[in-house]
């Protein structure tokens, strides 16, 4: 069966107000989308709800981050069941900017897509090298380490519930978009790792997405690509241009 085409729009910490969500989010209702692609966006956790109930029903929402506990004294933080409660369907992990920005190594990604899927939360898994590491050879290397934690945490039947993006982090922000060999290279040497090391159904089935500098101009080139099975966009998701992204492969 082929993979759904899957484009996730994460807005990172924008926008700064309610006036410009509101207008982010009435501007997506009233596009055109490509019914066959499943969109996701991620707005900030204090807009969650709102934009939960404000957005077309053929768009999910997703929260960016949760912390690995069912409640406690974690100040600061979300629980993967208080996104559950708040019907969020979706949670970010292992975003290069966590894991530099915050320190998050891969075990402490992996025990948190351990309990987003113990709660029922669906997962976009980021992972993707630096552009030191990729100079020096090290891409499939460091995406490797980078899954090898949540392959060890989760069941061959619960990746049906993640998403992998491949975000190399020299790419993200920087308006230096992996060219579609590239991504496509990479993103099979990804699905190579999980069909050693989880099956060759999951390699099959899982979709890997690439993100880093996704815009509507470079979106077709890279969608064509067999193991690009769609986006994570940052900056061109708070553009109108996110609909074309969305609509990639039309
Ligand atoms: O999560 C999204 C990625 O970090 C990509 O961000 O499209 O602004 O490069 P960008």
């Amino acid at each position: 069966m082929p993979r759904q085409f899957f484009v996730g729009g994460n807005f990172k910490m924008n926008p700064i107000d309610r006036a410009t969500e509101a207008s982010l989010v009435g501007g997506l209702n009233k596009a055109t989308l490509d019914p066959t692609t499943e969109v996701v966006i991620a707005p900030p956790a204090i807009y969650l709800i709102s934009v939960k109930a404000s957005v077309r029903p053929d768009v999910a929402v997703s929260a960016q981050n949760l912390y690995p506990k069912d409640s406690g004294a974690f100040t600061g933080e979300i629980s993967p069941k208080q996104l559950v409660d708040a019907g969020i369907p979706w949670v970010i992990l292992g975003h290069s900017e966590r894991r530099t920005i915050f320190h998050e190594s891969s075990e402490f990604v992996a025990q948190k897509v351990r309990a987003a899927l113990d709660s029922g939360l669906k997962v976009i898994l980021c992972i993707g090298e630096t552009l030191q590491q990729r100079e020096s050879g090290e891409t499939g290397a460091v995406n490797e380490a980078q899954l090898k934690p949540v392959i060890a945490a989760i069941k061959t039947a619960e990746w049906k519930n993640i998403v992998i993006a491949y975000e190399p982090v020299w790419a993200i922000g920087t308006g230096k978009v992996a060219t579609s060999t590239r991504a496509q290279d990479t993103q099979a040497e990804i699905r190579a790792v999980i069909r050693k090391s989880v099956s060759a159904t999951v390699a099959d089935e899982v979709r890997i997405i690439y993100g880093g500098s996704v815009t509507a101009n470079n979106c077709k080139e890279l969608a064509t690509q067999p193991d690009v099975d769609g986006f994570l966009v940052g900056g061109a998701c708070l553009k109108p241009e996110f609909a074309n992204i969305v609509n990639a492969r039309l």
